[in-house]
């Protein structure tokens, strides 16, 4: 890509992208359930919030190094798991686990790749900086070989994913009949004997393929279950109350993300900006508390991290990228936010990330 047409900010990736993805894969990517209310809450939340700068600090050397469950990442952002790569990129998954790995950030790898998740590890080179991204199938039995094969593979964290216990309706892929092109898979099921399940749920237009290996039947049994499998760290992924946080820590996460899905899931549910000073406030000083849905600004970020997460992860702008441009696409777009990061960083006084504090931001 030429340097005039080079994207210069992450809209201009997402403007870009469906040059380069069939439009049963722009849909499925850029969709939120229902009325997309939720969507674009995440996003025209941000500007709810204001930010004040302290000024005349000497900002001349700055670092956006920071811990994430103790391991150290070059900047506070991590890739948010989302299923199905290869509609983006031929190499799907294996490209984004390099790209995450080279750039010193941390990679969750969602159970729905289009690659398995060995090959995922061995693409990255260093599994350190990979999670692996839980949903807990009707047969339990199939979820327990999933975690077994993805602590051997050298994953760091399994990240549990708690706010799919059927999947949210998602009216584009509903039009569309979405499904997954012929000759792609759902790469970390096929290896397995027992992995062909009957069609479960009638769900319309929606990939059974997904809608059929989510269990409604979890509770929060299955996170005592899961730790009696494993000795990875636990992260629970989308929490939108205090209330869960509390008990997601009294079960043993040692990680909560806010979120919803990026609005693909329960629409009307409240943005994850807005939802994060509680969680905070009541698990906070406990476990490491991160945030995804909308982040697309390195103000976006700095706001989140003055609310108290610790970082924050990305989703379709990666995906965006990854259709665009492959790994040199991810790659750019991970330098663009370190950038934006930096610079508001800089005009806000604060030279490292621990000088982010909540009297930065103050809600209008
Ligand atoms: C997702 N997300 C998701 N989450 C998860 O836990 N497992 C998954 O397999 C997927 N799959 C998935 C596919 C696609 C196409 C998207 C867009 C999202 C949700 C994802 O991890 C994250 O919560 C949101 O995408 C964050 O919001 P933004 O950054 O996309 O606005
Ligand atoms: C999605 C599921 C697969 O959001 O997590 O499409």
């Amino acid at each position: 890509m030429s340097q005039m047409n080079k994207p210069i900010n992450l809209f201009e990736y997402e403007f870009l992208a469906p040059q380069h993805l069939s439009q049963m894969a722009l849909d499925y990517y850029a969709s939120g359930a229902w009325d997309e209310i939720t969507l674009r809450d995440n996003r025209a939340a941000y500007e709810r919030y204001k930010l004040r700068p302290r000024i005349l600090l000497d900002v001349s050397h700055r670092s956006l190094t920071t811990k994430i469950l103790g391991q150290q990442i070059k900047m506070p952002i991590l890739i948010a798991p989302m299923a199905v790569q290869c509609l983006a990129h031929p190499q799907g998954e294996l490209v984004t686990a390099k790209v995450a790995a080279d750039f010193g950030i941390i990679m969750v790898l969602s159970t729905f790749s289009t690659k398995k998740l060995e090959d995922v590890a061995s693409a990255a080179n260093l599994p350190k900086n990979l999670w692996f991204q839980l949903y807990v199938h009707l047969d339990r039995s199939l979820t327990r070989t999933l975690v077994e094969r993805a602590e051997v593979a050298g994953y760091q964290a399994l990240c549990l994913t708690v706010d799919t216990p059927v999947l949210g309706r998602r009216e584009r892929d509903q039009r569309n009949l979405f499904t997954l092109p012929l000759g792609m898979e759902l790469a970390n099921f096929t290896s397995m004997a027992n992995w062909e399940i009957p069609e479960m749920e009638n769900a319309p237009g929606l990939s059974a393929d997904f809608a059929n290996r989510l269990s409604p039947t979890i509770t929060w049994k299955d996170i005592d279950w899961l730790q009696s499998l494993t000795s990875l760290p636990i992260v629970v992924k989308g929490i939108l109350r205090a209330d869960d946080g509390i008990r997601a820590v009294e079960h043993g996460a040692k990680g909560i993300i806010v979120s919803n899905h990026g609005g693909r899931q329960l629409d009307g549910a409240i943005a994850t900006i807005d939802a994060l000073s509680e969680i905070v406030a009541a698990v906070g000083s406990q476990v490491d508390v991160m945030l995804d849905g909308g982040i697309r600004r390195g103000t976006d970020i700095l706001k989140a991290l003055a609310l108290g997460a610790k970082a924050v992860l990305i989703g379709r702008p990666i995906l965006w990228a990854l259709a665009v441009d492959g790994a040199a696409g991810i790659h750019h777009l991970l330098e663009l936010l370190h950038d934006e990061l930096d610079v508001a960083m800089a005009l806000s006084g604060c030279t490292r990330v621990q000088d982010i504090d909540a009297s930065l931001v103050r809600h209008i």
